[in-house]
């Protein structure tokens, strides 16, 4: 029945709460295959309870049971200094042992990482377990002796997803260098800028790789990203280029005297090179991995060895029901943290094998995933709803081709649509496999909310409860609990510290305690891990039965395909084009992408607006951030919509750029300009739809 615009205006500007959950319509459940429960690893129905608050902190002995350890811990949680949290102290270990060279006795021919080049003219390369021993000796040889690095240096790596880019990460972490992995999709600039925060004077980068069919010249990136750094005070020493074909330039662009080196030459001086594993405490860190969050600087996320280690084994083990017999292949990055956790260190931490695959999904045809999955036995999968939705839109009957079968799948990195979900359950997964919605961030090193796959029922669209040992709770805004079954959202935290968190943000100790711990501690003071509920910066509610639904972010972040991007970094990556004067970035739904960014510009007084200062600005944001930050529209306006203090009110482009209600304006300073805008981006006639608002582009803007 159509609503009265009067309420429609109504509903979008004050939506409440109660009243989202009145579109969210309960979901069937669905069990899981029994052939898939007999073989799990975690049958047992007491999990949660073992992993209860009663048996908190100690429950994680069982996680740091599956690792080697040259040194055992004597304490396994430290809470003296909240929220710096400190896990398996007084515990050696080293995580390129226990990814490696554990495993040489029992699996040492059997493949650690299978690699699947974009370009379906070459076969697959299996390395096995001996042969990654080799080489990530080598490369720690390397890296150890020929560019002078020891435990606790940071060194950049810009790789795209072939075996180099694991390899190197296992030698840094053989010989505690901490790696921080930059998304090969990343700009020169954006990598120059993480270059320069991390405090590098390494860059390991390659000379080309395929994507989307193109040869595409990586080295041109690593050019720029060293200049970056430069210009921002942090000299580069030296440039490893690894090449994509060993023996073979793939790339045009010219080496640099005494900075760059090709890795496959200096690696010959290293021939057959054994180094020793150092042992490194518990808490030296691993790895860096950079994420977005409101503020235009990107979050060094800092997580530490042993703690981080047992925790992606331990949900490897459980979650992603891993065993050494699996054929494994998630479809990340592993230049996001889906890839550091679940395709490298979980995964070969349990003697899996791993897939790693170079391209696009749908790259030459919506058929080639399943084609790989036949090809290797793939029988475990793990990909986001971004590429769920673009391969059903693609080919949504290309999976019955092909003979592959699915013990698992995972979905990761947005909120799935149930209809997307029932599409991946019986088409991809031929509804043979179990599934399990997996929530989690960047920051918490493993899944925070998923099913226990052998256990709990499946419910499209919701993650589920707590994975075993996580106790989340949804807060309101006066930090009251918002109860299971009240049909009210609020922001999701999580009570207790878990062995996967981050360590702090790289040289930002503040804005750690600050953006994840402020809103809800109670009391500073207090060394009681009771009194420090992290804060994720989700929406969320919990159903009845303690399942939770993810609603999207609750900050300045759009989710873009599963990657974060902050507002904030795409404005002033903006305000690098001089005729631009004021810039607002704001999320659109998107069939496939689930959310991109939507851009509003006004100019300089004098400019006009020509398709030429249009194409800039998306240019600005591909070479600042990367190509996966192109916006969907850029739109130049008269002016943007001001309160009269002068803030933009983002709030109302969002509504625009989403055909929602833009409500009242008229407390703007400038409110006829509001009609203007609309008619810039959606014509002369009003579109408005009156579909559920989804919460993170209803509350878009709301807290400025
Ligand atoms: C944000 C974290 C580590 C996963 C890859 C993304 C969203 C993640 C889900 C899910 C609904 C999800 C959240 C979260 N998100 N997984 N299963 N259902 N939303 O890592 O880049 O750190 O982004 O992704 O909004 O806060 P990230």
């Amino acid at each position: 029945m159509p609503r009265t615009s009067k309420t429609k205006a109504k509903e979008f500007t004050e939506i409440s709460e109660a009243q989202i959950a009145v579109h969210w319509k309960e979901e069937e459940y669905f069990q899981p295959p029994r052939k898939f429960v007999e073989q799990a690893n975690m049958k047992d129905p007491n999990v949660r309870k073992r992993f209860g608050p009663e048996n908190f902190p100690d429950c994680f002995k069982e996680y740091a049971d599956m690792l080697s350890w040259f040194e055992p811990y004597h304490t396994v949680l430290d809470t003296s200094n909240p929220p710096f949290w400190k896990w398996f102290v007084g515990g050696k270990l080293n995580a390129s042992y226990n990814c490696v060279d554990r495993h040489l006795e029992q699996y040492r021919n059997k493949a650690a990482i299978i690699f699947v080049s974009e370009s379906e003219d070459e076969p697959p390369i299996a390395l096995t377990y001996q042969e990654l021993h080799v080489q990530v000796n080598e490369m720690a040889a390397l890296l150890r002796d020929f560019c002078g690095l020891k435990a606790g240096d940071r060194v950049t790596l810009h790789l795209p997803m072939t075996l180099e880019l694991p390899i190197t990460m296992l030698a840094c972490a053989r010989i505690g260098v901490i790696h921080s992995v930059v998304f090969g999709g990343f700009s020169g600039q954006a990598c120059g800028a993480r270059i320069q925060d991390s405090g590098s004077h390494i860059l390991i980068s390659m000379d080309a790789y395929w994507r989307g069919g193109k040869l595409i010249d990586h080295k041109a990136n690593a050019d720029i990203a060293v200049q970056t750094a430069k210009e921002t005070g942090q000299p580069v020493d030296k440039v490893l280029v690894w090449q994509r074909y060993p023996g073979k330039s793939s790339s045009p662009t010219a080496m640099v005297k005494g900075r760059d080196f090709i890795v496959n030459e200096v690696l010959k001086n290293y021939h057959g090179k054994r180094v020793d594993p150092v042992p490194m405490d518990a808490d030296a860190p691993l790895f860096l991995m950079y994420s977005s969050g409101s503020t235009g600087k990107p979050k060094g996320c800092q997580h530490r060895t042993g703690g981080y280690l047992a925790y992606v084994t331990g949900t490897s083990k459980y979650i992603q029901d891993i065993h050494p017999t699996d054929t494994y292949w998630c479809m990340a990055d592993i230049g996001w943290i889906t890839g550091h956790s679940y395709i490298v260190y979980g995964p070969l931490a349990l003697a899996a094998t791993s897939v790693v695959y170079e391209g696009v999904p749908t790259h030459p045809d919506a058929g080639r995933p399943w084609r790989i999955a036949e090809r290797l036995g793939v029988n475990i999968f793990h990909t986001s709803p971004t590429a769920i939705r673009g391969l059903r839109k693609l080919g949504p009957e290309e999976p019955r081709k092909y003979n592959y079968h699915f013990k698992h799948m995972t979905t990761v990195g947005e909120p799935i649509e149930p209809e997307a979900w029932r599409w991946y359950y019986h088409e991809v997964g031929k509804g043979e496999a179990v599934i399990v919605d997996t929530w989690w961030q960047t920051e918490n090193g493993g899944f925070l909310c998923s099913t226990v796959p052998a256990l709990d029922p499946m419910k499209p669209g919701s993650a589920g409860p707590g994975v075993p040992g996580i106790y989340p709770i949804i807060y309101d805004e006066n930090g009251d609990e918002v109860p299971a079954g009240s049909g009210r959202a609020g922001n999701i935290c999580i009570r207790n510290p878990w062995p996967g968190i981050m360590q702090t943000i790289w040289g930002e100790d503040d804005r750690f305690v600050n953006t994840y711990y402020a809103r809800y501690c109670k009391n500073r003071r207090s060394k009681d891990w009771r009194d420090w509920p992290y804060l994720a910066g989700d929406g969320a509610m919990k159903a009845a039965e303690g399942y939770f639904r993810i609603l999207g972010r609750i900050d300045d972040v759009i989710n873009v395909a599963g990657h974060r991007l902050g507002t904030k970094e795409i404005e002033s990556a903006c305000l690098t084009v001089t005729e631009v004067a004021e810039a607002a970035v704001v999320p659109v739904a998107d069939e496939v992408k689930g959310r991109m960014p939507e851009i509003y510009i006004a100019l300089k007084p004098g400019h006009k607006n020509t398709p030429d200062v249009v194409n800039r600005v998306t240019r600005a944001t591909e070479t600042i951030i990367g190509k996966f930050a192109r916006p969907k529209h850029v739109y130049v306006v008269p002016d943007m919509p001001k309160t009269r203090s002068g803030k933009i009110m983002r709030r109302i482009l969002a509504s625009i750029s989403n055909r929602r209600e833009v409500g009242d304006v008229t407390t703007l300073a400038n409110p006829t300009v509001v009609e203007e805008i609309r008619e810039i981006v959606q014509g002369k006639e009003a579109i408005v739809t009156t579909e559920a608002v989804p919460e993170d582009i209803a509350g878009f803007g709301q807290n400025e």
